[in-house]
């Protein structure tokens, strides 16, 4: 196949977005090379993982620089010091300026625990079990400068089975991103991703 994806994985949390794609490319199940993770949380679970995994970090501290600007700029850097191909946001929770969203725009993908654009936002799977929606699931979006406004890629929805808990929900859900996630990588690493305009095509 065509040369290697080399991909940079964004968090800022307990990392297990990033842990199940580190997991499908050990089990040959995505033939990509993870050559980043980039986190604004020294105290992140996802860090430690990554050190595990003998993938390389940046951490960094928002608060250490003056804007969002610099620190994006300063990951712009990174990212091209290491030839990333492409963005992958899992739990990253920060909004994201043009900095970043110009020159990687249709090369960087978010996932989102609703099916957008219901529940856009924080808490998105809490949002979706108050509000007594019946259907709920998850999205993959390329990212532009909007909360989880971008072009989708692709969803998978579930039941909101009667009497269940916002635990367990929150525990299929994030099983389906799991699985989602790994899965619309390998298909953008075999280039059968076409964004146009807002609608994105799957070959
Ligand atoms: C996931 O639910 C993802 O959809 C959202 O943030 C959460 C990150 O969880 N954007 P984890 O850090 O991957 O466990």
């Amino acid at each position: 196949m065509s040369k290697p994806l080399t991909i940079a994985v964004f968090a800022s949390g307990s990392g297990s977005n990033f842990q199940a794609i580190a997991d499908a490319v050990k089990a040959g199940r995505l033939d990509v090379r993870i050559a980043l993770l980039v986190c604004d949380k020294p105290q992140a679970a996802v860090v430690e993982r990554a050190e595990k995994e003998g993938i390389p970090s940046f951490v960094f501290r928002p608060k250490q620089f003056a804007s969002r600007e610099e620190y994006e700029s300063e990951i712009v850097h990174r990212l091209k010091e290491h030839n990333i191909d492409l963005l992958v946001l899992a739990g990253y929770m920060r909004l994201i300026t043009d900095t970043l969203v110009r020159p990687y725009y249709g090369r960087m993908i978010n996932i989102h625990p609703s099916l957008l654009p219901a529940f856009p936002g924080l808490n998105a799977i809490e949002q979706a079990y108050e509000h007594g929606a019946k259907v709920t699931g998850v999205t993959v979006h390329y990212v532009d400068g909007g909360m989880d406004t971008g072009p989708i890629i692709a969803q998978r929805a579930l039941d909101i089975r009667e009497g269940e808990t916002l635990d367990t929900l929150t525990e299929r859900i994030h099983r389906l991103e799991h699985e989602l996630y790994p899965e619309v990588i390998q298909w953008i690493r075999e280039d059968r991703v076409r964004l146009d305009g807002r609608r994105v095509q799957r070959s």
